[in-house]
């Protein structure tokens, strides 16, 4: 789809609340930005985007969005570099996947200008909300939802498309200990986990609650089927090393196909790493642990970037990862976020300059 957009408007906030933000100290996606990025579809079609003050939006308790969850998301970051250059990364592939889950949750699609010109002119306005400390970024959260009314149980008539920042820090503290489920699914075959589909999430929240209350601080999802072989963890990705070789599942119906996730494969793989992409049993992972050859595993998404899984529950019983000297997981993470925030070469071309 294409559209041309000339000019977008830019309507100021009166006021900055930048300066109550403390920069050194920041948490994940708590504090927002001055400015959005606002643009609504009616009468069949996306009108111009524009960027307006952060504030409260009215919706109408009919609105679909709070009966029939007709909503998806996306999740990226904009890096400051030492020059004040602002860098994105891989920002289509983001635009592309909003699409594509908008297209299975039965809502329009947005025209490729509306997302990155709309995305562009937000975050001119708001550059000095992009954090330049290590390991802080400016989190970005596109979302459609229906905003339509009405209860009968259809697609809504009208959407809105917002993009919404956050100056943020990590999304974990530390590794993380995970249990693998083996009774509840977040998605199965024919449904939407490929899709950023916000049921998706609420769907996760009770069982990981669960996963919480035994001491874990995330679940690792199983086919929905068997429960038998490795699919996510949370909202992120999954890679498992044995001995050497980097394994992680193929995306299907039931896997959101991580831009992190492709992003390392190609990585790994250029720097020499075995990498193995095929299914992995829950039972292949224990028998590592029993033997010695399971080194690491590692989530790998947006927002938690790589983060290092320290241990694993199975059936009652858990399984502590090895501590070892120098980990694919600090190789990755360092390289990675080094072409993301313009740190080192990128040879891939993934870098977009603002
Ligand atoms: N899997 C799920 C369910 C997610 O929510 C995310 C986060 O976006 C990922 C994987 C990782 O995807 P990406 O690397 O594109 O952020
Ligand atoms: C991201 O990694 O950007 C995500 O969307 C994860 C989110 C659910 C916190």
């Amino acid at each position: 789809m294409s559209a041309i957009i000339n000019d977008i408007e830019i309507i100021k906030s009166e006021s900055s609340k930048i300066n109550d933000v403390d920069f050194e100290n920041l948490k994940f996606g708590s504090v927002f930005s001055d400015h959005m990025l606002e643009c609504n579809y009616k009468d069949g079609k996306w009108e111009l985007p524009k960027v307006v003050p952060f504030a409260p939006i009215t919706l109408d308790p009919s609105a679909k969005i709070f009966h029939y969850g007709q909503s998806v998301f996306e999740g990226m970051k904009a890096y400051k570099d030492s020059n004040d250059d602002v860098w994105l990364f891989r920002p289509l592939e983001n635009f592309k996947r909003l699409n594509i889950s908008s297209k299975r949750l039965a809502i329009p699609e947005l025209p490729e200008s509306y997302f990155m010109e709309g995305l562009k002119a937000l975050l001119e306005v708001d550059k000095d909300w992009i954090p330049k400390q290590d390991g802080s970024s400016l989190y970005i959260r596109p979302f459609v939802f229906a905003s339509g009314s009405g209860f009968h149980a259809s697609p809504a008539d009208e959407y809105k498309f917002i993009i919404a920042t956050a100056p943020s820090g990590s999304y974990f503290s530390g590794k993380i200990k995970v249990l693998i489920e083996q009774k509840y699914s977040r998605s199965a075959n024919g449904g939407v986990g490929f899709a950023k589909a916000g049921g998706n999430y609420a769907g996760q929240f009770y069982p990981t609650q669960l996963a919480i209350d035994k001491g874990y601080q995330q679940v690792i999802w199983t086919d929905d089927t068997n429960h038998e072989y490795i699919e996510e963890a949370g909202a992120m990705n999954i890679f498992i090393r044995i001995n050497d070789t980097l394994i992680t599942g193929p995306t299907s119906d039931r896997i959101l196909d991580g831009i992190t996730r492709k992003s390392i494969i190609e990585l790994a793989k250029s720097k020499g790493i075995p990498v193995e992409v095929r299914k992995i049993s829950v039972h292949e992972v224990v028998e590592a642990a029993k033997n010695g050859s399971l080194k690491e595993m590692f989530g790998a998404g947006t927002a938690a970037v790589v983060s290092p899984i320290s241990g694993f529950g199975f059936q009652d019983k858990d399984y502590e990862l090895p501590e070892i000297e120098s980990t694919y997981a600090d190789f990755i993470k360092k390289s990675i976020t080094d072409i993301q925030t313009n740190k080192s070469e990128d040879p891939f071309g993934w870098r977009y300059k603002l």
